[in-house]
């Protein structure tokens, strides 16, 4: 949540600023602001809004600055207003902030400002921090010096960008709990929340560890910590294309990335598929044959998308390898005192590997002395960093704030895993397994063949403009997917849509079922399709209308739903890779129909820093 960009060089620093917010605005986008180092001043605009609407404002003689900060806000403390919008200021007005994260204990220090004869303007907790290193700056330090002194009185988290009129060309930066990362430029540097924003400027990065402060010249950067001058060592190399972050043609990031899904999960299993043996081969879990036959239970934690991929993973993980898998909400486990026994392995999902919750769960089991395997998309970040090990799902950027391939690529991560364990562990033979693998490898064909019935999922979808309750019913590996088809709806279109497991349905929602109510049922033919179908004329004995995901040439079930989108064949475990795509396509279109910003649904964001 958040995106902080700070730039220091010889080029103009606004460009880069405001080019770097736009990248960042999936991880908030209610107010907007920068400050600018011109002269011995500084020049602050700030505006409610997106950044389109930061950019008409007037930066006067500072549009030639070199030096500044920006912010694209999530609000957490203080409703999006422009005084509430970021950067803040110290009492001088002659340092500029900009923060993403939450300062716990702003009220105790709010007071002890006040007290000292300091007022405020904003709602914030952030204008607290920007006072506190006022404060500390005005007795006598350095910008550096004042930011770390006023860093040890906080409690909470924090990604900062500060800077001061009384010390040109100088960015200080500190992270803690929410990500900040360096683009390394010729005569110029970059910080910025997401390589996103830097990635047009330089490929070489180095990643803020937590409780770390930098001071960011042109010409270089040094830190606090225990390695103090950064060496050539700690760059890594971001393998991003530009193109990846662009809409490529399509009218949203959202479309895009559904539509990129047939490669993205090529690109999950590219390499990690060994057909003679019928197995997977996962390098990055750092795991033998043996270890995983030692693991007796499996906890799989995450939050939203990534906990619905969790679920699905639950199935299959069991059916293969016959390990008992839990799968916990991650702002529910952290705050628990979970069992953990000897045995236990914990898997990690996160697409963007920064959310708050699930980092915060991480924690707990490494500290319990439980072994961590992240399964994670953005390279480089925190869960993905502070696993013990784990497997990239290789999904490339994800912008559209809707989780769409990232929820496909998990979900491919996590059959490859149950395949592993399942031919480790002895439950599944070498035949079985190579036709495992053969069904994975033709699932990007099939994805395709569902994104090309695209213009019939949009027909249907604009039957629905107008509808206000969705019901989404699905049994075994499908209930998943009911969750994350009523997720996406409700994301994006702000239809109210409840996930069920099928037969869950007579014990209460059926209640809310009429000729009003929409109800998507996952009706494959699979293991649980007689159940399914009678749940259908359950729905259709009290005038629902049913849209069923079906198995192509299933004639029965036209007999009975009133819209029917096809899937093609697929193995029982399989079929969540292939039923999610009408799903995601059907939010899609519902939310275009409903003329909502897609990419950017309201009160949401990206990356849930905060918890
Ligand atoms: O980056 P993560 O996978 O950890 O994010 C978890 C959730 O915040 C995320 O999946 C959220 O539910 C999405 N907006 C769903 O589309």
């Amino acid at each position: 949540m958040c995106g902080i960009v700070g730039y220091v060089g010889n080029g103009r620093a606004l460009d880069v600023l405001l080019s770097g917010l736009k990248r960042l605005e999936y991880r908030g986008y209610d107010s907007a602001g920068y400050s600018l180092q011109m002269d011995d001043s500084l020049v602050v605009r700030k505006c409610i809004g997106r950044v389109k609407e930061l950019e008409e404002m007037n930066p006067g003689d500072a549009i030639n600055a070199t030096t500044g900060i920006a912010h694209t806000r999530w609000a957490t403390h203080g409703e999006p207003t422009t005084v509430n919008a970021h950067p803040h200021s110290d009492f001088s007005g002659r340092i500029s902030l900009v923060h993403n994260g939450i300062i716990e204990n702003y009220k105790s220090l709010r007071k002890k400002l006040v007290a000292q004869g300091i007022s405020f303007e904003s709602e914030t907790d952030t204008e607290v921090l920007a006072k506190l290193v006022g404060s500390e700056a005005g007795k006598g330090k350095n910008l550096f010096d004042a930011v770390k002194d006023a860093l040890v009185q906080v409690r909470g988290t924090y990604g900062i960008a500060v800077l001061s009129a009384d010390q040109p060309s100088t960015l200080v930066a500190a992270r803690y709990g929410s990500p900040l990362v360096v683009g390394i430029g010729d005569g110029e540097n970059i910080v910025a929340s997401d390589v996103a924003a830097i990635v047009a400027h330089t490929r070489n990065v180095i990643y803020l560890e937590e409780g770390e402060i930098v001071e960011i010249t042109s010409g270089g950067i040094s830190s606090n910590s225990s390695d103090p001058r950064m060496t050539r060592d700690r760059i890594q190399h971001v393998d991003w294309d530009l193109a990846e972050i662009e809409k490529d043609g399509f009218s949203h990031y959202m479309l895009k990335e559904i539509n990129s899904q047939p490669e993205s999960l090529r690109n999950a299993f590219r390499g990690r598929i060994d057909l003679v043996n019928g197995t997977s081969r996962l390098g990055g879990l750092g795991m033998s044959e043996s270890d995983m036959r030692g693991v007796k239970r499996i906890v799989i934690t995450a939050c939203g998308t990534s906990w619905h991929s969790g679920l699905i993973g639950k199935y299959v993980i069991e059916k293969l390898a016959r390990i008992p898998v839990d799968v916990e909400y991650a702002s529910e486990f952290r705050y628990r005192d979970p069992v953990l026994e000897d045995g236990t392995v914990m898997f990690v999902i996160s697409q963007s590997g920064e959310t708050a919750d699930t980092l915060a769960a991480l924690r707990l089991a490494k500290k319990r002395g439980i072994r961590t395997l992240g399964i994670v998309n953005v390279v480089g970040s925190t869960i993905a960093r502070e696993t013990d090990s784990g497997v990239y799902i290789h999904a490339g950027p994800e912008i559209g704030v809707a989780s769409t391939k990232a929820f496909t690529g998990q979900t491919m991560i996590l059959s490859l895993i149950a395949l592993a364990f399942g031919r480790a562990k002895g439950n599944l033979t070498r035949e079985d397994g190579i036709e495992l693998c053969r069904a994975i490898m033709e699932i990007p064909e099939k994805v395709e063949t569902i994104l090309g019935g695209c213009d019939s999922i949009m027909e249907i979808a604009r039957q629905f403009t107008y509808a206000s309750n969705f019901l989404y019913l699905g049994r075994g590996v499908n209930y998943p997917v009911a969750l994350e088809g009523a997720l996406k709806l409700k994301e994006i279109s702000y239809i109210h849509a409840e996930g069920y497991p099928a037969a869950e349905m007579k014990h209460g929602p059926i209640a809310l079922i009429d000729d009003m109510m929409p109800v998507t049922v996952i009706a494959v033919k699979d293991a649980a399709y007689e159940k399914v179908m009678s749940n259908i004329h359950e729905v259709k004995a009290r005038r629902g209308r049913v849209l069923a995901i079906a198995t192509e040439g299933d004639n029965e079930i036209r007999t009975v739903a009133d819209w029917v989108l096809e899937i093609p064949p697929v193995t029982d475990i399989l079929v969540p890779l292939l039923s999610v795509i009408p799903l995601q396509l059907l939010s899609y279109y519902v939310a275009v129909s409903r003329g909502c910003d897609v990419d950017k649904p309201r009160n949401l964001a990206k990356s849930v820093t905060v918890e």
